[in-house]
Protein backbone atom coordinates (compact mmCIF):
# COMPACT_ATOMS: atom_id res chain seq x y z
CA UNK A 1 0.00 0.00 0.00
CA UNK A 2 1.62 3.29 -0.31
CA UNK A 3 2.35 4.84 2.60
CA UNK A 4 2.49 9.17 3.50
CA UNK A 5 2.96 10.71 6.68
CA UNK A 6 3.53 13.80 8.35
CA UNK A 7 7.10 14.95 9.79
CA UNK A 8 6.54 17.28 13.09
CA UNK A 9 7.73 17.60 16.80
CA UNK A 10 4.95 17.57 18.46
CA UNK A 11 2.97 16.16 15.87
CA UNK A 12 1.09 13.49 17.94
CA UNK A 13 -1.95 16.08 18.10
CA UNK A 14 -1.85 15.89 13.87
CA UNK A 15 -5.30 15.62 12.61
CA UNK A 16 -3.76 14.95 9.54
CA UNK A 17 -3.80 11.40 9.60
CA UNK A 18 -7.60 11.43 10.13
CA UNK A 19 -8.29 14.24 7.32
CA UNK A 20 -6.55 12.23 4.67
CA UNK A 21 -7.96 9.10 5.64
CA UNK A 22 -11.23 10.54 5.35
CA UNK A 23 -9.91 11.51 1.82
CA UNK A 24 -8.99 8.36 0.94
CA UNK A 25 -11.80 6.67 2.07
CA UNK A 26 -13.95 9.21 0.11
CA UNK A 27 -11.82 8.97 -3.41
CA UNK A 28 -11.38 4.83 -3.25
CA UNK A 29 -7.56 5.55 -2.79
CA UNK A 30 -5.60 2.66 -1.11
CA UNK A 31 -3.07 4.87 0.84
CA UNK A 32 -2.21 4.31 4.70
CA UNK A 33 -0.88 7.66 6.38
CA UNK A 34 0.80 8.00 9.86
CA UNK A 35 2.73 10.09 11.74
CA UNK A 36 6.70 10.65 12.46
CA UNK A 37 8.42 12.86 15.31
CA UNK A 38 12.05 12.91 14.74
CA UNK A 39 14.01 14.50 16.94
CA UNK A 40 14.92 17.96 15.66
CA UNK A 41 17.97 17.41 14.50
CA UNK A 42 17.50 14.20 13.10
CA UNK A 43 14.68 15.19 10.01
CA UNK A 44 16.75 14.67 7.26
CA UNK A 45 18.05 11.18 8.22
CA UNK A 46 14.17 10.26 9.13
CA UNK A 47 13.00 12.03 5.79
CA UNK A 48 15.64 9.92 3.17
CA UNK A 49 14.94 6.66 5.16
CA UNK A 50 11.26 6.95 4.50
CA UNK A 51 11.20 7.72 1.14
CA UNK A 52 14.60 5.12 0.65
CA UNK A 53 11.76 2.42 2.04
CA UNK A 54 9.81 3.36 -0.41
CA UNK A 55 7.55 6.43 0.80
CA UNK A 56 5.37 8.11 -1.56
CA UNK A 57 5.09 11.57 0.22
CA UNK A 58 4.84 13.37 3.49
CA UNK A 59 3.70 16.26 4.78
CA UNK A 60 5.63 18.31 6.94
CA UNK A 61 4.89 20.84 9.50
CA UNK A 62 6.34 22.89 12.52
CA UNK A 63 9.67 23.05 12.90
CA UNK A 64 10.94 21.23 10.01
CA UNK A 65 9.13 23.15 7.04
CA UNK A 66 12.06 25.68 6.16
CA UNK A 67 14.32 22.59 6.94
CA UNK A 68 12.33 20.20 3.90
CA UNK A 69 12.57 23.52 1.77
CA UNK A 70 16.59 22.90 2.02
CA UNK A 71 16.18 19.00 1.48
CA UNK A 72 13.86 18.20 -1.52
CA UNK A 73 15.60 17.99 -5.22
CA UNK A 74 13.00 20.67 -6.60
CA UNK A 75 10.60 23.13 -5.65
CA UNK A 76 7.64 24.66 -6.83
CA UNK A 77 6.89 28.22 -7.82
CA UNK A 78 4.19 28.77 -4.75
CA UNK A 79 7.11 26.41 -2.29
CA UNK A 80 10.01 28.94 -3.52
CA UNK A 81 7.75 31.69 -2.44
CA UNK A 82 6.92 30.75 0.88
CA UNK A 83 10.80 29.74 1.67
CA UNK A 84 9.15 26.52 3.18
CA UNK A 85 7.31 23.16 2.15
CA UNK A 86 4.79 21.56 3.72
CA UNK A 87 4.20 18.83 1.01
CA UNK A 88 6.74 16.68 -0.35
CA UNK A 89 5.97 13.90 -3.28
CA UNK A 90 8.36 11.94 -4.76
CA UNK A 91 8.07 11.71 -8.71
CA UNK A 92 7.41 9.06 -11.05
CA UNK A 93 11.10 10.11 -12.18
CA UNK A 94 12.28 9.49 -8.40
CA UNK A 95 12.47 13.43 -7.74
CA UNK A 96 11.82 14.60 -4.54
CA UNK A 97 9.39 17.33 -5.26
CA UNK A 98 9.01 20.12 -2.74
CA UNK A 99 5.97 22.02 -2.55
CA UNK A 100 3.57 24.49 -0.50
CA UNK A 101 -0.25 24.15 -0.12
CA UNK A 102 -0.71 26.38 2.71
CA UNK A 103 -1.21 29.81 1.31
CA UNK A 104 -3.96 28.01 -1.15
CA UNK A 105 -5.69 26.18 1.74
CA UNK A 106 -6.41 29.63 3.05
CA UNK A 107 -7.47 31.18 -0.19
CA UNK A 108 -9.77 28.10 -0.74
CA UNK A 109 -11.37 28.31 2.51
CA UNK A 110 -11.56 32.26 2.13
CA UNK A 111 -13.54 31.68 -1.13
CA UNK A 112 -15.55 28.65 0.67
CA UNK A 113 -16.64 31.17 3.30
CA UNK A 114 -18.01 33.56 0.57
CA UNK A 115 -15.12 36.27 1.36
CA UNK A 116 -14.28 38.11 -1.65
CA UNK A 117 -10.34 38.79 -2.51
CA UNK A 118 -10.73 40.77 -5.52
CA UNK A 119 -10.62 44.51 -5.46
CA UNK A 120 -10.79 43.83 -1.34
CA UNK A 121 -8.20 46.13 1.40
CA UNK A 122 -6.84 43.29 3.29
CA UNK A 123 -4.74 43.61 6.53
CA UNK A 124 -2.28 40.71 7.40
CA UNK A 125 -1.08 40.46 11.04
CA UNK A 126 2.13 39.07 11.42
CA UNK A 127 5.39 38.88 9.50
CA UNK A 128 6.30 35.23 10.33
CA UNK A 129 6.42 32.19 8.17
CA UNK A 130 2.76 31.87 8.42
CA UNK A 131 2.70 35.16 6.91
CA UNK A 132 5.05 34.09 3.91
CA UNK A 133 3.21 31.33 2.88
CA UNK A 134 0.03 33.28 2.25
CA UNK A 135 1.33 36.14 0.54
CA UNK A 136 1.64 34.67 -3.42
CA UNK A 137 -1.92 33.24 -3.10
CA UNK A 138 -3.69 36.22 -1.26
CA UNK A 139 -1.78 38.57 -3.94
CA UNK A 140 -2.81 36.00 -7.03
CA UNK A 141 -6.69 37.16 -6.15
CA UNK A 142 -5.69 40.96 -6.93
CA UNK A 143 -6.75 42.85 -3.25
CA UNK A 144 -6.97 46.84 -4.31
CA UNK A 145 -4.35 46.26 -1.34
CA UNK A 146 -2.43 44.69 1.08
CA UNK A 147 -0.64 46.00 4.31
CA UNK A 148 1.27 43.71 6.26
CA UNK A 149 1.50 45.21 10.27
CA UNK A 150 4.00 42.94 12.74
CA UNK A 151 5.06 43.59 16.06
CA UNK A 152 8.72 44.15 14.75
CA UNK A 153 7.96 46.57 11.90
CA UNK A 154 11.22 45.57 9.70
CA UNK A 155 10.14 42.23 9.29
CA UNK A 156 7.09 43.39 7.59
CA UNK A 157 8.91 45.77 5.72
CA UNK A 158 10.83 42.69 4.50
CA UNK A 159 8.15 41.22 3.24
CA UNK A 160 6.77 43.99 1.73
CA UNK A 161 9.48 44.58 -0.03
CA UNK A 162 9.92 40.95 -1.23
CA UNK A 163 6.31 40.28 -2.55
CA UNK A 164 5.69 43.88 -4.04
CA UNK A 165 6.38 42.39 -7.27
CA UNK A 166 3.13 40.57 -7.32
CA UNK A 167 0.72 43.17 -6.16
CA UNK A 168 0.31 46.30 -4.10
CA UNK A 169 1.64 45.60 -0.59
CA UNK A 170 2.93 47.61 1.71
CA UNK A 171 4.07 47.41 5.47
CA UNK A 172 2.56 49.88 8.31
CA UNK A 173 3.28 49.40 12.03
CA UNK A 174 -0.53 49.06 14.58
CA UNK A 175 -0.28 52.64 15.31
CA UNK A 176 -0.38 53.63 12.00
CA UNK A 177 -3.10 51.14 10.54
CA UNK A 178 -6.29 53.47 9.33
CA UNK A 179 -9.29 53.67 7.15
CA UNK A 180 -11.62 50.43 6.48
CA UNK A 181 -10.67 47.11 5.58
CA UNK A 182 -12.54 44.18 4.45
CA UNK A 183 -10.39 41.33 5.88
CA UNK A 184 -8.37 40.83 8.96
CA UNK A 185 -6.03 37.66 8.40
CA UNK A 186 -4.33 36.37 11.93
CA UNK A 187 -1.16 34.67 11.01
CA UNK A 188 0.85 35.89 14.57
CA UNK A 189 1.13 33.01 16.88
CA UNK A 190 0.01 35.55 19.71
CA UNK A 191 -3.03 33.37 20.52
CA UNK A 192 -1.00 30.27 21.26
CA UNK A 193 0.01 32.48 24.49
CA UNK A 194 -3.34 33.90 24.55
CA UNK A 195 -2.17 36.99 23.97
CA UNK A 196 -3.62 39.72 20.88
CA UNK A 197 -1.94 41.26 18.50
CA UNK A 198 -2.22 45.22 19.04
CA UNK A 199 -4.68 46.22 17.01
CA UNK A 200 -7.00 49.11 17.57
CA UNK A 201 -10.78 48.25 18.03
CA UNK A 202 -11.89 51.08 15.90
CA UNK A 203 -10.68 48.95 13.47
CA UNK A 204 -13.50 46.01 13.82
CA UNK A 205 -16.32 46.96 12.28
CA UNK A 206 -19.34 45.01 11.61
CA UNK A 207 -18.85 44.26 8.05
CA UNK A 208 -15.06 43.47 8.35
CA UNK A 209 -14.27 39.57 7.97
CA UNK A 210 -11.81 38.00 10.38
CA UNK A 211 -9.59 34.82 10.22
CA UNK A 212 -7.37 33.55 12.94
CA UNK A 213 -5.01 30.78 10.92
CA UNK A 214 -5.04 29.34 14.58
CA UNK A 215 -8.16 27.17 15.95
CA UNK A 216 -9.00 25.16 19.04
CA UNK A 217 -11.95 23.53 20.70
CA UNK A 218 -13.18 27.34 21.97
CA UNK A 219 -12.64 30.38 20.51
CA UNK A 220 -9.14 32.10 20.01
CA UNK A 221 -7.75 34.86 22.17
CA UNK A 222 -8.18 37.32 18.87
CA UNK A 223 -11.58 35.42 17.63
CA UNK A 224 -13.13 36.19 21.20
CA UNK A 225 -11.77 39.82 21.21
CA UNK A 226 -12.83 40.26 17.60
CA UNK A 227 -16.87 39.13 18.06
CA UNK A 228 -16.75 41.28 21.76
CA UNK A 229 -16.03 44.43 18.88
CA UNK A 230 -18.83 43.64 16.56
CA UNK A 231 -17.19 41.88 13.73
CA UNK A 232 -20.02 38.89 12.60
CA UNK A 233 -18.06 37.43 10.00
CA UNK A 234 -15.26 35.22 11.73
CA UNK A 235 -13.15 32.01 10.69
CA UNK A 236 -10.92 29.89 12.70
CA UNK A 237 -8.05 28.00 10.80
CA UNK A 238 -9.51 24.43 10.84
CA UNK A 239 -10.94 25.22 7.37
CA UNK A 240 -7.69 25.76 6.34
CA UNK A 241 -6.37 22.97 8.23
CA UNK A 242 -8.24 20.73 5.71
CA UNK A 243 -7.83 22.63 2.47
CA UNK A 244 -4.49 22.51 2.69
CA UNK A 245 -4.85 19.04 2.98
CA UNK A 246 -7.03 18.85 -0.19
CA UNK A 247 -4.55 20.46 -1.73
CA UNK A 248 -1.73 17.72 -1.07
CA UNK A 249 -3.63 15.00 -1.36
CA UNK A 250 -4.46 16.29 -5.18
CA UNK A 251 -0.94 16.95 -5.70
CA UNK A 252 0.09 13.55 -4.70
CA UNK A 253 -2.91 11.27 -6.11
CA UNK A 254 -4.27 13.79 -9.20
CA UNK A 255 -8.06 13.52 -7.58
CA UNK A 256 -9.67 16.38 -5.64
CA UNK A 257 -11.29 15.35 -2.43
CA UNK A 258 -14.35 16.98 -1.20
CA UNK A 259 -13.86 18.55 1.99
CA UNK A 260 -17.25 20.26 3.21
CA UNK A 261 -18.21 16.46 5.03
CA UNK A 262 -14.35 15.69 6.21
CA UNK A 263 -14.67 19.23 7.92
CA UNK A 264 -17.77 18.83 9.73
CA UNK A 265 -16.51 15.10 10.81
CA UNK A 266 -13.13 16.74 12.25
CA UNK A 267 -15.29 19.34 14.02
CA UNK A 268 -17.35 16.40 15.62
CA UNK A 269 -13.91 14.59 16.49
CA UNK A 270 -12.86 17.92 17.93
CA UNK A 271 -15.88 18.58 19.93
CA UNK A 272 -16.80 21.94 18.37
CA UNK A 273 -20.20 20.95 17.12
P1 LIG B 1 4.89 31.29 12.10
O1 LIG B 1 5.79 30.42 11.28
O2 LIG B 1 3.73 30.59 12.74
O3 LIG B 1 4.48 32.52 11.37
P2 LIG B 1 6.94 32.73 13.47
O4 LIG B 1 7.76 32.74 12.22
O5 LIG B 1 7.58 32.46 14.79
O6 LIG B 1 5.77 31.68 13.37
O7 LIG B 1 6.15 34.12 13.52
C1 LIG B 1 5.29 34.45 14.56
C2 LIG B 1 4.63 35.79 14.24
O8 LIG B 1 3.73 36.11 15.29
C3 LIG B 1 5.62 36.95 14.16
O9 LIG B 1 5.15 37.85 13.20
C4 LIG B 1 5.54 37.52 15.57
O10 LIG B 1 5.90 38.90 15.65
P3 LIG B 1 7.47 39.31 15.74
O11 LIG B 1 8.01 39.18 14.37
O12 LIG B 1 7.45 40.69 16.25
O13 LIG B 1 8.09 38.32 16.72
C5 LIG B 1 4.07 37.39 15.83
N1 LIG B 1 3.73 37.38 17.26
C6 LIG B 1 3.96 36.41 18.17
N2 LIG B 1 3.47 36.73 19.38
C7 LIG B 1 2.90 37.97 19.23
C8 LIG B 1 2.21 38.86 20.12
N3 LIG B 1 2.02 38.55 21.42
N4 LIG B 1 1.77 40.02 19.61
C9 LIG B 1 1.97 40.34 18.33
N5 LIG B 1 2.60 39.56 17.44
C10 LIG B 1 3.06 38.38 17.88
Amino acid sequence: MDRYLVFGHPVRHSKSPFIHTLFARQTQQELEYGLAEPAVDEFAQALRTFFDQGGKGCNVTVPFKEQAFTLVDRLSPRAKRAGAVNTIKLTDDAVLLGDNTDGAGLVADLKSHGVTLADSRILLLGAGGAARGALAPLLAELPSELVIANRTHAKAQQLAAEFCDLGHVTAQTYEQLAGSFDLVINSTSASLQGELPPLAPALIHTDIAIYDMMYGASDTAFISWAKQHGARQIMDGLGMLVEQAAEAFTVWRGIRPGTKQVLRELKRNLGVI
